[in-house]
């Protein structure tokens, strides 16, 4: 089909509150790692897919799927070593004491478990989120989506939502220069747990990124999940780490996010990159949380855990592993954010370059003083990159942060060539310095 009769059909049959990314809608029939391939043969370098973590279409992957599902796909009321084996090496990537896994299916199947592990597990209902943050498109997600339930279609927070403002350090109200800026804001959490104390109310748990996503790429401020973490637990409440995004090896400096706030959750999430694209999602936790929830009604997911979805996130492992991808988020990362830097000096426009490893943003603002968002310019940029063959994506409350998440096999060649590109476009929009 042509990309007109294939829209024609999308617009006829598929909802239409699924929306098309770029003004002229890409047709993609091909990827191959760091690289798609639209119905022509254009090529674009995929700046903006964190999912084919390791590359689109791994051969490993591939082989390893095609062979398992030549052998056996079936549920997990039987035993198979793939589940076990899976489980184990998960959790061997873990700190004590999260030694306890439950295998799904999407990063939503993953925090709506979560949530129903930490409702049961505490005896109560009240959850605290980031503002802005997205958890996933199950209606129990969308109660602790701020970036859902304050935005177009949303009907705000319910009554046991309670949001805390974005620790962010450029826009927020503790700038980056303030070293106290973590436990200050941490503090507001403190607020919201003194509210429902006074209401008689205990609190179930404080969902959080560790680098937030759809926030737009922002990075904490030191000692802020340490502080959170510590006033949620002192109130009984339990503390999820969703590492849908960020988890894998994407920081870098650390396997997981939130390992760069040296905290250990009572339960993490992840889903997108652990399955490189395969519907494969997890949630691992701690025995007594776990235990708490084995309270007669079973847990059964009819896909999650299967042997093929196994057989693939140990594929994967073996791949981030064997090829070095997490030391190629910390180098590749490292020297992309520095030319970014660079770039900042001379484009006022960029207002902050953040970010770890290979999940990197760029803030735009048309004054730098008042911070004010250059929202027009980010979705021109978005465009203007596609036209040059390079995907990225934007977020963010005002819709002016450039997002830069690869997969991990974006290497410095890359980086060189979306600098370049971006350079010129910067140098046609705007004004430079010099
Ligand atoms: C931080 C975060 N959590 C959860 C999800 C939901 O994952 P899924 O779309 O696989 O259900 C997403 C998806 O974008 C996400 O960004």
């Amino acid at each position: 089909m042509n990309k007109k009769q294939t829209l024609q059909l999308r617009k006829q049959y598929i909802g239409p509150s699924l929306s098309l990314s770029y003004q002229e809608p890409l047709k993609i029939v091909r990827g191959f790692m760091q690289y798609l391939y639209d119905e022509k043969g254009k090529k674009y370098l995929d700046a903006r897919n964190n999912v084919p973590h390791i590359g689109h279409c791994h051969p490993k992957v591939n082989k390893t799927a095609h062979q398992q599902m030549c052998v056996l796909n079936t549920n997990t009321r039987y035993l198979h070593d793939n589940l076990v084996l899976y489980a184990q090496r998960l959790c061997d990537k873990m700190p004590e004491p999260l030694k306890v896994c439950y295998i799904v299916n999407s990063g939503s199947e993953a925090n709506d478990l979560a949530l129903r592990l930490a409702w049961t597990y505490t005896k109560e209902k009240d959850v605290i989120v980031v503002d802005h943050a997205y958890h996933g498109n199950l209606s129990s997600l969308i109660h602790i989506s701020p970036y859902k339930f304050d935005g177009k279609g949303g009907t705000g927070a319910p009554p046991y939502v309670h949001k805390v403002p974005i620790p962010d350090g450029y826009r927020g109200k503790f700038k980056y220069r303030n070293s106290q800026a973590g436990q200050k804001y941490a503090s507001q959490i403190k607020d919201v747990l003194r509210g429902l104390k006074n209401n008689g109310k205990g609190l179930a748990a404080f969902i959080s990124e560790s680098i937030m996503g759809c926030a737009g790429q922002i990075v904490f401020p030191e000692n802020y999940l340490m502080h959170a973490y510590q006033y949620v637990r002192e109130t009984g409440g339990i503390c999820i780490a969703d590492e849908v995004q960020v988890g894998f090896g994407r920081m870098g400096s650390h396997f997981w996010g939130f390992e760069t706030q040296n905290v250990v959750p009572d339960i993490v999430s992840l889903g997108k990159p652990i399955g490189n694209g395969f519907p494969l999602a997890a949630v691992v936790t701690r025995p007594e949380i776990a235990h708490s929830f084995d309270n007669g009604m079973e847990y059964f997911n009819t896909f999650g855990g299967n042997p093929v979805s196994c057989a693939v996130g140990l594929a994967v492992l073996d791949v981030i592993e064997e090829e070095g991808l997490m030391e190629n988020a910390r180098t590749t990362g490292a020297y992309l954010k520095d030319k970014l830097e660079q770039l900042q000096n001379k484009y006022p426009v960029i207002g902050d370059v953040r970010g770890k490893g290979l999940f990197l943003g760029i803030e735009l603002v048309s004054d730098q003083r008042k911070l004010t968002p250059a929202a027009k310019l980010t979705a021109q940029i978005v465009e203007k990159m596609k036209e040059e063959g390079i995907l990225i994506g934007a977020d963010g409350p005002f819709q002016n942060v450039l997002k830069i998440k690869p997969p991990l096999v974006f290497n410095k060649d890359n980086a060189d060539l979306f600098v370049s590109k971006l350079e010129k476009i910067l140098e046609d929009l705007t004004n430079s310095v010099d």
